[in-house]
């Protein structure tokens, strides 16, 4: 099993790491253990919690994913971080957040790495054929309006894993900023260039989409892929053409039909593997 002493996650690192300036400094909570960021980050969103509110754990108990998945989320290795947002908007205008944050996450991944991330379609940032980090995004709304009280962002990165750190039902499809780069990695450094790029992110998230959708669309390596849609027990087989404004993937099916899919709905897989 690795071990990293070196790569403490603390506040005041991460503090240390950010402009004097930084508008969330004050708002950064980190933990030794909790169930799961996003959990406590809504609960304290539905308790008033103001915009920057960060929870970030060293591990989690009961790591969430998406479509109701857990989360692997061990000690010492990784980040599991949650963030509250208040955006002033509908729901439907925020059909983009999962794919704005993903590539706010490939430019912080890069900045402090120097590599850049792919992003499987919607959520997961890749290299190779390994998964390194997975986004849970959740909305609360505010009664009568139906307009969006928050957004909580959570982002799970493995930062210095070695393959066989990994439980082996993932070990084959897993990988870590260590795997990826060969070096080890300050998670302060990752966390911190995370935070920065989220807050770039929220200046833009409602004005700036088309940008956004732009650039998610050169770094999601799903794209001119053969690929497998899992819906229930339905499989179908298809090419991904492009993703469109709203986050879905247009999807060619052999017949000559073209669909656009829902993350909500469907689950991609490579059709040789993960990617
Ligand atoms: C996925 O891969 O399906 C998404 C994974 C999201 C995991 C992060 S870790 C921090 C935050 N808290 C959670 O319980 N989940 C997210």
């Amino acid at each position: 099993m690795t071990n990293f002493p070196d790569s403490p996650l603390t506040p005041d690192g991460i503090r240390a790491l950010l402009p004097a300036d930084f508008p969330w400094r004050d708002t950064i909570q980190v933990f030794d253990s909790i169930d799961s960021t996003n959990t406590r980050a809504k609960l304290l969103a539905e308790n008033g919690a103001p915009e920057g509110t960060i929870l970030i754990a060293d591990t989690q108990t009961g790591g969430r994913g998406r479509r109701g998945r857990s989360f692997h989320s061990p000690a010492g290795t990784g980040i599991y971080f949650s963030l509250i947002l208040r955006p002033d908007c509908l729901p439907g205008e925020l059909m983009h957040l999962t794919c704005a944050v993903a590539v706010a996450m490939c430019n912080a991944v890069e900045t402090a790495t120097g590599l850049r991330p792919g992003i499987k379609w919607i959520n997961d940032l890749v290299f190779g054929k390994r998964k390194l980090a997975g986004i849970l995004t959740e909305l609360g709304f505010q009664s009568g309006t139906g307009r969006v009280a928050y957004a909580v962002i959570g982002v799970g990165i493995n930062c210095c894993q070695s393959t066989e750190d990994f439980p082996p039902d993932i070990r084959d499809m897993a990988g870590s900023l260590y795997t990826a780069t060969g070096n080890l990695v300050s998670r302060e450094r990752v966390a911190a260039a995370m935070l920065l790029e989220l807050q770039k992110m929220n200046g833009t998230l409602l004005t700036g989409r088309d940008a956004m959708m732009e650039h998610y669309r050169k770094d999601c390596v799903t794209l001119g892929k053969e690929i497998s849609l899992v819906r229930g027990d339905q499989i179908r087989h298809g090419t991904a053409l492009t993703v469109d404004p709203q986050g879905a993937l247009v999807v060619l099916f052999p017949d000559g039909h073209t669909e656009a899919v829902n993350s909500g709905e469907v689950s991609v897989r490579g059709m040789y593997g993960y990617v």
